[in-house]
């Protein structure tokens, strides 16, 4: 029996932040924080806007809207919300077949019981709307006054972004116009309500809010609902934010709100058709796994074609909103096998054209000229993606990333300079993209220029020892991030080597095709790479008793301490301590933030014997503090890999539950890093794929290489391939795979 609902019975104030992120609802245009309608800026409420970003106090991030559905009740005169007056019972649910947060709260007052029930979701047929539905009752003659309307003081963690503000009231509804600090974007945020009961409505600015007051007297027992609607538009959207905002809010009102959510669930019906997972036998991994789709699908930008997908989905300000290589390593994946159409859109924000993106912004060009701009800042040729990528591909990661906990002071971090790994993501995604749909278009000038220019970067970081033959990679940080400017890491250099193979491939195409741009000499180019991806330096498994088969993680790893977690743990003096960097209590020892050569042993495991596999999954994973959410999925794939499933499983259900649990990681230093975590979502459902089902491609047919663990009976889901659906059937015995 599957519920497609989790819930949360009774009231604690501090799990506000982590609820909020837990029972985010979504449709790729805005994300709307899981929190309390009565809720203000100090407890974290957000309808974080996607691919806005501006910059007042402190980072640039993306822009947090005014707060649409602000509400809160009096009855007989008295304010009833929470914190401030407890319960008697409260909870709230998420259904997250269909992305829709409810909540209900009673509360005992002097003269009896009032039950406050809401019900809201993210328009997923129309982005612009958010329905919300109240419905009050109470056991006596309640004197209620339901207050809602518009918050505009809100939260952010390095605001205000909005100014300009107006509150304007439009005849029966509201509207709040605004425009961004930093690049006068404006934005409407319109709202109305309708109640199907006799009340008499007042409107009123107050306090940074303007509200509707809604007044009636309940008869006991009886229920009153009112319908709001909430439509957002910017100024990228369309010229007139205010005027389309009002507009669709009146259209919204005589469609009615029932109209709408049925259209809504229909949408979602629809994209589960290709993406819903059934496991028999394990429920608990059949709802991780769907919840996690869940979010993937809340996120996806639908609504236009110049977006990704950040870190943190659509779940607040952190991590600035910006895109990482988690988008091309963990999420591209899972859309390319259900959803093709926005793999391909996640992939071309990478290669936005010059002047498409002129247009919208003067100085947001596009991403592939970003990367370009920022391997010349360095010294380097090619393209040099932005580590932490916002629109236009500007580089939000700074140089002081982290704060100190104990001197407040900011950090010297070099994710930005060093992480350069993050360019064969973005050639790994294309690639990946196009061997799996086997549309190739994707592989135009633009997709040929940027993975020749990642080949040129990749080209331009080689160094030659005058004693050595071979090409080495210095002064980089891997995956791991803990251990920065270390050479030769084994990931990174495996990845360059990719890189430059595929840059030899890809050349030779167009040239027959016709298709290499103009200013690249093909034959050169592609004597250059061939020559680099043979010599380059490849970290190789170790012979020798103490690491027989250990792949070195980097030059001299080894030699570090080699010290168990819990001692690492033990050191730190302040359990917001950051681990690595100059003085990280890990930098110095052979303790890893991540999967890191386990990474690159999954992705390259054609390439090893199954002994080598077991046996760097086996030394690394004592010595990884998984303190990123993208390190658990790696760990499960790469146990399935090796026959393993059983071993899988625990770092699979890490990986699905990663926005379930209780407890994530919510600092880094001092800087706040809570919010969900998509990558992690995107590796669960690899596990599922790649994992236990074992699917994968043989001279370009489709098959499966099943590992189920003990708890999973049966395993169905449908795969995109190559244009066609197929499904996917795997039970203890053997696995089927049928063309629909
Ligand atoms: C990880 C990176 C990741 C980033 C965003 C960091 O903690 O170390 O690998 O890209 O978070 O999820």
């Amino acid at each position: 029996m599957r519920e497609w609902t989790i819930r949360e019975e009774g009231y604690e104030e501090e799990k506000a932040a982590a609820l909020g992120n837990r029972y985010l609802t979504g449709n790729g245009y805005l994300g709307i924080r899981g929190t309390l309608e009565e809720y203000e800026a100090d407890r974290l409420p957000a309808i974080n806007l996607a691919g806005i970003y501006d910059r007042s106090t402190g980072w640039r991030e993306p822009v947090n809207l005014p707060n649409g559905c602000f509400s809160y009740l009096r009855v007989d005169g008295e304010m009833y919300r929470l914190p401030e007056v407890r319960p008697i019972s409260h909870g709230i649910s998420l259904d997250y077949r269909h992305g829709i947060f409810h909540r209900h709260t009673t509360w005992h007052t002097a003269r009896g019981n009032v039950t406050l029930r809401t019900e809201r979701f993210a328009g997923m047929d129309q982005v612009h709307v958010i329905g919300m539905r109240f419905q009050i009752s109470a056991d006596f003659h309640a004197d209620i006054e339901l207050v809602t309307g518009i918050d505009t003081k809100v939260w952010d963690l390095n605001g205000p972004h909005l100014e300009k503000i107006s509150m304007q009231g439009q005849q029966d509804d509201m509207v709040v116009t605004a425009q961004t600090h930093e690049e006068g974007i404006s934005i409407a945020v319109a709202e109305g309500v309708l109640a199907s009961y006799p009340a008499e409505m007042k409107q009123i600015v107050k306090d940074h809010k303007i509200l509707h007051r809604i007044f009636f007297i309940t008869m006991p027992g009886e229920t009153y609902t009112t319908d709001k609607w909430i439509t957002v538009f910017t100024g990228k959207d369309v010229v007139n934010p205010r005027e389309e905002a009002l507009h669709l809010l009146q259209q919204s009102r005589t469609e009615g709100y029932d109209t709408l959510l049925e259209r809504h669930n229909r949408r979602w019906e629809e994209l589960w058709k290709h993406a819903e997972v059934k496991i028999r036998g394990d429920v608990k991994a059949m709802e991780a796994v769907n919840y996690s789709i869940y979010h993937l699908q809340s996120i996806a930008p639908r609504h236009t074609d110049s977006l990704s997908i950040p870190a943190r989905g659509l779940s607040g300000q952190t991590y600035k909103g910006a895109v990482f290589w988690d988008t091309e390593m963990f999420m591209v994946p899972y859309f390319a096998m259900t959803n093709p159409a926005i793999a391909r859109k996640l992939l071309e924000y990478r290669y936005k054209t010059l002047g498409k993106a002129r247009i919208l912004m003067k100085y947001r060009i596009d991403t592939l000229a970003g990367a370009l701009r920022k391997a010349a800042n360095y010294g380097y040729e090619g393209a040099f993606y932005a580590w932490e990528s916002q629109e236009g591909g500007y580089d939000a990661c700074t140089d002081y990333n982290v704060t100190d906990v104990f001197t407040g002071r900011p950090m010297r971090t070099y994710f930005k300079d060093k992480q350069v790994h993050i360019s064969a993501a973005v050639v790994y995604g294309i690639l990946r993209y196009v061997e799996w749909t086997g549309d190739d278009s994707l592989l135009d000038t633009e997709g040929v220029r940027t993975i020749v220019e990642c080949a040129k970067f990749y080209y331009s970081l080689l160094l030659r020892r005058l004693t050595r033959e071979d090409y080495e990679i210095h002064d980089v940080i891997g995956p791991d991030e803990y251990h920065e400017r270390i050479n030769n890491n084994g990931y990174t250099n495996r990845m360059a080597k990719y890189v430059l193979e595929n840059a030899v491939k890809v050349i030779e195409t167009a040239m027959q095709r016709g298709t290499l741009p103009e200013e690249y000499d093909g034959q050169e180019l592609k004597a250059k790479f061939a020559d680099a991806a043979e010599k380059l330096f490849l970290q190789r498994p170790h012979t020798g008793e103490k690491h027989e088969n250990i792949i070195e993680q980097f030059d001299g790893y080894f030699q570090m301490e080699d010290v168990s977690l819990e001692d690492v743990r033990g050191r730190l003096l302040n359990e917001k301590e950051y681990w690595g960097g100059a003085n990280g209590v890990a930098s110095h020892t052979q303790i890893i933030k991540q999967a890191d050569v386990v990474t690159m042993l999954n992705l390259f495991s054609r390439e090893y014997d199954t002994s080598v596999l077991r046996a760097n999954w086996e030394y690394y994973e004592p010595r990884t503090e998984h303190g990123s959410s993208l390190s658990a999925g790696m760990y499960a794939m790469l146990a399935c890999k090796i026959g393993e499933p059983q071993r899988a499983y625990p770092f699979f259900m890490k990986s699905a539950m990663a926005d379930l649990k209780e407890g994530g990681k919510e600092w880094a230093g001092l800087v706040y890093i809570g919010g969900t975590h998509p990558a992690a979502a995107g590796a669960a459902y690899m596990t599922v794929v790649e994992g236990f089902a074992g699917i994968c491609t043989e001279n370009g047919r489709l098959v499966c290489h099943p590992h189920l663990p003990q708890s999973m009976e049966e395993l169905e889901f449908s795969v995109i391939y190559q244009n066609r659906e197929y499904r996917v059937h795997i039970d203890q015995k053997e696995g089927t795979i049928t063309e629909l």
